[in-house]
Order: C-alpha cells, then sequence, then structure tokens
C-alpha cells in the first residue's frame, strides 16, 4: 500500500463509507471531491467562517480544517442527511418560513451549527443559540431571522412539523 495513504471506515449520514484517503486531505475535501456531497460550502478554507460545517459525531465542526485521517469511526452528518423521504427537515423548513435563507452559501453550514445545538438542547435559550452559530458568518441577512429560524424549530415561535 502507498505510504501516504491510509484507509478509513466511518459514516456519512448514515452510510458507510470506506475510502482511501492522503493524510493532508480535509473532511471538507473528502466530502464535495470525493464524495460528491457539495451542499456543504468552501468559503475561507481555514477555520473562520463556518461554511463547510458538519457534524461530526454530533459536534460541529469546520470540515475544511478536519483532518480526514481522524475520521476513523467516526459519524459524520452533512446538509444533505437533512432531507428524509423527500422532505426536507423542521429546522430546514423554519429557515425558509423566517426568511432566513439569502444568498444561502453560509445556511448549509448555519443550520449544521443548529442542529448540532437541538441535538444536545431542544429548547436552547437566545444567547445559546448565539453562541452555537457564533462560528458562522453570514454576510448578508444579519442574524435576527437566523436565530429566529432556530427559536421557531425548536417550537417557540412557530410551528414545527416534526
Ligand atoms: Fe471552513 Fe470557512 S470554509 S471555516
Ligand atoms: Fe448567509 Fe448570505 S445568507 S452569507
Amino acid at each position: 500500500m502507498d505510504r501516504f495513504l491510509q484507509k478509513i471506515h466511518f459514516s456519512v449520514n448514515g452510510q458507510d463509507t470506506e475510502l482511501m484517503i492522503h493524510p493532508e486531505e480535509s473532511l471538507l475535501d473528502v466530502l464535495r471531491d470525493r464524495l460528491g456531497l457539495k451542499g456543504t460550502k468552501h468559503g475561507c478554507g481555514a477555520g473562520e467562517c463556518g461554511a463547510c460545517t458538519v457534524l461530526v459525531d454530533g459536534l460541529a465542526v469546520d470540515s475544511c480544517i478536519y483532518p480526514a485521517g481522524r475520521l476513523e469511526g467516526a459519524r459524520v452528518e452533512t446538509i444533505e442527511g437533512q432531507e428524509k423521504e423527500g422532505r426536507i427537515s423542521s429546522l430546514q423548513e423554519a429557515f425558509i418560513r423566517e426568511g432566513a435563507v439569502q444568498c444561502g452559501f453560509c445556511t448549509p453550514g448555519m443550520i449544521m451549527s443548529a442542529k448540532g445545538l437541538l441535538d444536545e438542547s431542544p429548547a436552547p435559550t437566545r444567547e445559546e443559540i448565539r453562541r452555537a452559530i457564533s462560528g458562522n458568518l453570514c454576510r448578508c441577512t444579519g442574524y435576527k431571522k437566523i436565530i429566529r429560524a432556530v427559536e421557531t424549530a425548536a417550537g417557540k415561535g412557530g410551528d414545527p412539523r416534526d
């Protein structure tokens, strides 16, 4: 075996996956270039904008600086996994309903950060929501509608459908 390659096993949106990776590859490279999951966005590439946020074992991480070599046995969730049986999640519905999606570039990462929070804490305070999305930059909307969308999805201000 090429000594610069490493075999890893992990799951992506519930699907078992086995890949040969280069140690210097990032999780973002693996998702976008190797698995074709382009919903996770490449923004700064330096861990600063949050556009590339996915969940690894339930925790929000910047996939652009997350080494693929650490993925052995990990459970990765991306924006693509939020749709089930042709239906988007109640969190995604809340973003649409509250007008929290404009250019949409930050949205997948924002939704994954919010999902990580809601999975851990189904009824977060506004401060907890702010903290959870503090690493996700949005240059268009300001954050009011985004925070409101997360509150709606948490059942505080709307009509979540599941
Ligand atoms: Fe990963 Fe900006 S692209 S933090
Ligand atoms: Fe977030 Fe535009 S909607 S950067």
